[in-house]
């Protein structure tokens, strides 16, 4: 069981908070795809023999590439790795590349998942994002997405936007609902030194929400998505029963996988390394025959703490045998002293299999989870 992330660079336009690896040009898509593949099959070998459980397209924006281009793609995976039967294929899509036939062409590739990039229903929002498609585009591509079939179906939002009030929240979580989607990431915007809107933070152009407005969006979140039936799995994703995303959950069960094209990572357990985050370089390094990587052994601490990082905002929390087998009496004790203060002002649950954040942890999870980080 191991999972395939593939990273398509591309962006047709600069969403204003976005900070993941992408271009604004698709001028050198073709060269890309030529080394993309050609890093499958270099890197065949980097999960052993372990089978593919779930593979991936994410982005930058995966939907600039054609029906048959992804086809290639996939091709090449299932030439080079054993795929298995019930692969869970999730595509990230954009509202305005979505169109009956794409997704018939997609459907006809087995893939079994969409996400579609709606953000928010508000269209003083989505200008103000600088996204490239409006809400009655995002609408019509969602009911495209399930006329053409899919049944898998995952949304992104954004919350916390400037503008947003909780009524305008209130109201993009229903609207969100209304549809039979199955599954839901909502994440609360967050400013990146670089992006657009960090240049506009540092020039005081922009003012970030404060602590209390986003404890009381996080709380709305929580209460429609269970109110429509979806499991608050970690922090940020809401599933119904059965639709969990494997990809993102075998992500922080530490379940092994590989990641191709710039900037993508790959986990085997011991190391984690990173392509080079710049296409010309990636391209030209995979045609010399070797993509160009940065990794990092982990050693124990450092396991500890990214296990602690990703648990602690899963609905499965820290499983204490886990803990023990993993990384001793050293690194159990360490969670149980510290556990105390927590349990006693309701932030965390615990019994003698797990610690689970509470409802009220959730708000301030990073800084609990900060807490539990072993120091270097
Ligand atoms: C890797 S992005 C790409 C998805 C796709 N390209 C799109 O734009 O629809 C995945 C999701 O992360 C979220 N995201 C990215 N940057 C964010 C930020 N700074 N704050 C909050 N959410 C963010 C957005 O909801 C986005 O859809
Ligand atoms: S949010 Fe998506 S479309 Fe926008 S810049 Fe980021 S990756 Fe590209």
């Amino acid at each position: 069981m191991a999972g395939i992330y593939i990273h398509i660079p591309f962006c047709k336009k600069l969403c204003f908070y976005c900070d993941f690896y992408h271009v604004i040009s698709v001028a050198d898509s073709s060269a890309f795809r030529v080394a993309l593949i050609k890093e499958i099959s270099l890197r065949k070998d980097y999960l052993g023999s372990e089978t593919i459980s779930t593979i991936y397209f994410g982005g930058g924006t995966p939907s600039v590439f054609s029906v048959e281009e992804i086809a290639a793609i996939l091709g090449e995976i299932r030439n080079n790795f054993i795929v298995e039967y019930d692969c869970e294929i999730t595509i990230e899509l954009n509202p305005d590349d979505v169109s009956s036939s794409y997704l018939a062409g997609l459907k006809g590739l087995n893939i079994n998942r969409i996400s579609l990039g709606i953000q928010s229903w508000r269209d003083d929002d989505l200008k103000m994002m600088n996204r490239r498609h409006s809400a009655a585009q995002a609408e019509d591509a969602l009911r495209d997405v399930f006329s053409a079939g899919f049944e898998n179906v995952t949304v992104d939002l954004i919350y916390g936007i400037p503008g947003m009030t909780a009524k305008d929240w209130e109201a993009n979580l229903d609207f969100t609902f209304s549809f039979g989607i199955k599954h839901l990431s909502a994440y609360h915007l967050t400013i990146e030194k670089g992006t657009v809107f960090g240049k506009m933070l540092e020039k005081g152009q922009m003012v970030e929400i404060d602590e209390d407005e986003s404890s009381t969006l996080f709380n709305i979140l929580i209460e429609k998505a269970e109110a429509a039936g979806f499991i608050q799995y970690e922090i940020s994703n809401f599933g119904k029963p059965g639709y969990f995303s494997k990809h993102n959950s075998n992500y922080w069960k530490q379940v092994n996988y590989i990641g191709l094209g710039p900037s993508a990572h790959s986990f085997n357990g011991f190391s984690r390394q990173w392509n080079v985050k710049n296409l010309k370089g990636y391209i030209k390094s995979v045609n010399a025959g070797q993509p160009d990587f940065e990794k990092e052994e982990l050693d124990l601490k450092t396991r500890f703490n990214e296990y602690i990082m990703t648990s602690l905002r899963t609905m499965w929390g820290i499983d204490l045998e886990y803990i023990e087998k993993t990384f001793e009496k050293e690194g159990y004790d360490y969670i149980i002293n510290l556990a105390g203060k927590f349990k006693e002002y309701g932030l965390i649950k615990m019994d003698k299999k797990t610690l689970v954040l509470t409802n009220q942890g959730k708000m301030i999870s990073d800084n609990i989870i900060s807490e539990f980080m072993m120091p270097e």
